[in-house]
């Protein structure tokens, strides 16, 4: 009797186990069902009330051994099920993924695009990995000329091996958006109008320099062209870009590749051109009211003519200048450390 007893303790152990594992009810319930006066085990604590006191005692300790046995599964099973089933509100609004937005240099680049697109001139690329030649010689500056110091170059060992001049065979991380004009020009297309806006490259790494940064390069070239359009062209793009109120100066400058040459200044939007603030005190972004912005000039015949224009027929302009340094000043903002701009810290950038 005890025998046959024990076996089925057991078994119904077993299968209560199995039961409390799967069971979805919750800790309570589950063990009223399982372990409780009207369970199997309560049956069985019926019957053992007949026995013999010494089978009684053996039996009676067999069934709270299983009956622990299935309240451990259940137990075990609850911790795990609530955390399963912890109730939440399917009604809140989900966590929205942060939206992110152009970079602002990107931003200033799509802007400049466009307002010189509006006046009829084309983006177009040219390479930013070139030839010594595009990059300097055919603006005029001969190897070993001082001038070419300005410009802090990569040059990369190039394992291209032709007949052409060393200059041409030369292949530099271009310095300047510069390289792109006697390119342009050898299209063959005129006039020309164009902006080539693309990554250089200097040896420089600064609070004010970082060593790959974005120029803009723009030039126009046709029949009669004259300094007056040069100084239309800037007064355009920077009343359009910093708004009406900003004026631009041409400045007497020096640059191989242009007769004459200017550098470009325009109003400080912050003392707007006065170099005092409201509050009396000094301006501290501009020099006396004017900040500069670009290089530019009348492009010099010997450029002209690398590129196959013949100067006493056609004239142009060229202008370049940095685009980080313009999106700066539009949002009056100076950098303690330009590098910030390429340092991937959202912080920063998401306030622009
Ligand atoms: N390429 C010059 C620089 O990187 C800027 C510049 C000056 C561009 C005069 C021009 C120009 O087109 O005419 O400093």
């Amino acid at each position: 009797m005890s025998d046959s007893l024990a076996a089925t303790i057991k078994r119904v152990k077993e299968k209560l186990t199995k039961e409390a594992v799967s069971s979805l009810l919750d800790e309570a319930l589950l063990v009223s069902k399982l372990l409780g006066p009207k369970s199997e085990f309560g049956n069985i604590s019926k019957e053992i009330a007949t026995l013999s006191k010494d089978e009684k005692q053996q039996i009676g300790t067999l069934l709270n051994e299983c009956k622990r046995e299935v309240l451990q599964a259940i137990q075990k099973r609850t911790t795990k099920n609530t955390e399963k089933e912890e109730w939440f509100d399917v009604s809140t609004p989900g966590q929205r993924p942060p939206i992110g937005h152009l970079h602002i240099v990107t931003q200033a680049i799509t802007d400049i695009t466009r307002i010189f697109e509006r006046i009829g001139f084309t983006r177009v690329r040219h390479p930013e990995i070139d030839t010594d030649w595009y990059a300097f010689e055919s603006l005029n500056m001969p190897p070993d000329h001082p001038a070419r110091d300005e410009w802090e170059t990569f040059f990369i060992q190039s394992p291209i091996t032709n007949n052409q001049s060393p200059t041409k065979r030369k292949i530099v991380l271009t310095p300047h958006t510069s390289n792109g004009q006697v390119r342009e020009m050898e299209k063959g297309n005129l006039p020309i109008r164009m902006i080539n806006i693309a990554k250089c490259y200097r040896r420089q790494s600064d609070i004010s320099h970082v060593p790959m940064f974005h120029q803009f390069e723009g030039m126009y070239i046709d029949k009669n062209v004259s300094i007056g359009h040069l100084k239309g062209f800037i007064d355009y793009f920077v009343k359009q870009y910093f708004g009406p109120e900003r004026k631009s100066r041409l400045r007497p400058f020096h640059f191989q590749f242009t007769e004459p040459s200017f550098e470009v200044d325009i109003t400080c939007g912050i003392c707007n051109g006065t170099s005092i603030l409201p509050n009396g005190g000094d301006c501290k972004l501009c020099k006396g009211g004017w900040l500069e912005l670009a290089g530019s000039g009348m492009i010099h015949p010997n450029v002209l003519k690398n590129g196959g224009v013949d100067p006493s027929k056609y004239s142009g302009f060229a202008i370049g200048w940095g685009v980080e340094r313009t999106a700066m000043m539009k949002s009056g903002t100076k950098l303690d450390d330009i590098r910030l701009l390429y340092s991937n810290d959202l912080q920063f950038l998401e306030q622009f």
